[in-house]
């Protein structure tokens, strides 16, 4: 087979077959088929799209491309949750001891990562102790025991991905529906969960700016489950502010334990119980969306979700007191009040400048080699919908110095008031199964 034949047929609309899948995949894993070829290809795929089958035959030679992890050891069917990513995105600490909380076990294997704040991980590790370094066997024996256990990725899982996710970024073919789904999901699917529950985001803040992009990323991801046998539901989520108020490592990790404590924290909750019903119905565990709902929200409200945080924590060596009194997790020495110019209502938060912000502080990681702070972040004072008076706080920053005029300015100006009052923005647009 030639490659160059391969890049001709997609280039003119044809569906490739799975051995031409299969051979561009293994050719560029292993080196065969230079970055050019595959530069082409990809550009090809960009103008022509996939279809269903051929999304879901280069998803799983992707998986196959590198290791699996095998949860079969794990009691129990596994379900998963992945979020497309957005900005003060803490549910995962809510959902995780909310569904083992009736019994789902959660296996979640997690990153670091380059972002606005830390990864899962690092975000867990504000906690003093909490090791995530745990060996499979113990990963294994935390689940069975606990319900819960989250552990550092390690493993090499869909390389294929890596390699070409690396070759998109520089050839502006990132932005191409099927090979978005097939990137996320070969992930998802390398890491072993029987079913998988997706939040895409949707909205300012979010990769995918509008509905109607948000759903075809859904569509297409719940079709390459399905087709690879993996029963998967995505739910459509806003990102057009910040999800909850906290943004930062302690500051997100001090919310989550509000709401697990029963804190109203209206889009935090909502969108914990609607994700984490769905993991629990895939689960098996009950018999209809309103009965896992009723169940976890009395869950959140007396204490049991709570319950398993601490054990979670515990079992992992963390220290539970930061849980029981989250005052006592990191913080940062100065707080500088973001206030508002005009009195009127909030009507626009852009997202992605607080996030940018909240790395300014420290929160993130700009390259591999940077130390996170975990005590640093952002708390937001006013959301959408909300009436502001002239002076009044807007939000506040936890800094580690005095004066952060770069953060402050970017958070001031991510904020729009005007005269008009609007309503919050819709938490959840669609479900798609
Ligand atoms: N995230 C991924 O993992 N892959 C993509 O292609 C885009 C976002």
């Amino acid at each position: 087979m030639r490659m160059v034949d391969v890049i001709e047929k997609k280039r003119a609309g044809q569906e490739l077959t799975d051995h031409e899948i299969a051979f561009i995949i293994e050719g560029y894993t292993n080196d065969s088929i230079p970055d050019y070829q595959v530069s082409a290809l990809l550009m090809a795929v960009y103008f022509q799209g996939m279809s269903a089958r051929e999304t879901a035959v280069l998803t799983q030679a992707m998986v196959d491309s590198g290791e699996t992890i095998d949860l079969s050891s794990i009691h129990g069917h596994k379900v998963d949750k992945h979020s497309t990513g957005g900005v003060g995105d803490k549910i995962s600490f809510i959902i995780g001891p909310l569904v083992a909380s009736v019994g789902v076990p959660v296996a979640k294997m997690s990153g670091r990562g380059l972002g606005h704040t830390g990864g899962t991980i690092d975000k867990l590790e504000s906690i003093s102790g909490f090791n995530v370094e745990v060996s499979k066997e113990e990963f294994v024996r935390l689940v069975n025991e606990n319900k819960l256990a989250v552990a550092g990725q390690t493993g090499n899982l869909a390389p294929a991905d890596k390699k070409l996710y690396a070759l998109r970024d520089v050839t502006a073919t990132v932005d191409s529906i099927p090979l978005i789904a097939g990137s996320i999901m070969s992930k998802k699917i390398a890491s072993g969960a029987d079913s998988i529950v997706l939040d895409v985001k949707t909205g300012s803040g979010a990769f995918m700016k509008t509905l109607e992009e948000s759903k075809k990323l859904a569509q297409e991801m719940v079709t390459i489950g399905t087709n690879l046998g993996r029963n998967t539901v995505a739910v459509i989520s806003d990102m057009n502010q910040p999800l909850g108020y906290e943004i930062g490592n302690a500051n997100e990790i001090r919310e989550a334990v509000d709401v697990l404590r029963g804190k109203h924290v209206k889009d935090l909750r909502d969108l914990s119980l609607e994700i984490g019903s769905h993991m629990a119905l895939l689960a098996g565990v009950f018999d209809s969306y309103e009965e896992a709902y009723e169940k976890l929200a009395a869950n959140l409200d007396n204490g049991e979700a709570f319950n398993v945080m601490k054990t979670f924590v515990a079992a992992q060596g963390g220290d539970v007191s930061m849980v029981e009194n989250t005052d006592l997790l990191p913080g940062a020495p100065s707080r500088i009040d973001v206030t508002s110019e005009a009195s009127g209502y909030v009507t626009s938060i852009d997202a992605h400048s607080i996030g940018t912000a909240a790395m300014y502080l420290g929160a993130g990681r700009e390259t591999k080699e940077s130390k996170i702070k975990h005590g640093v972040g952002i708390s937001l004072r006013k959301k959408i919908g909300d009436y502001v008076k002239a002076g009044e706080p807007l939000a506040v920053l936890h800094s580690e110095t005095e004066s952060q005029e770069d953060a402050r300015r970017l958070v001031a100006d991510a904020y729009s008031v005007g005269a008009e009052s609007v309503p919050s923005p819709t938490l959840i647009y669609d479900v798609i199964r």
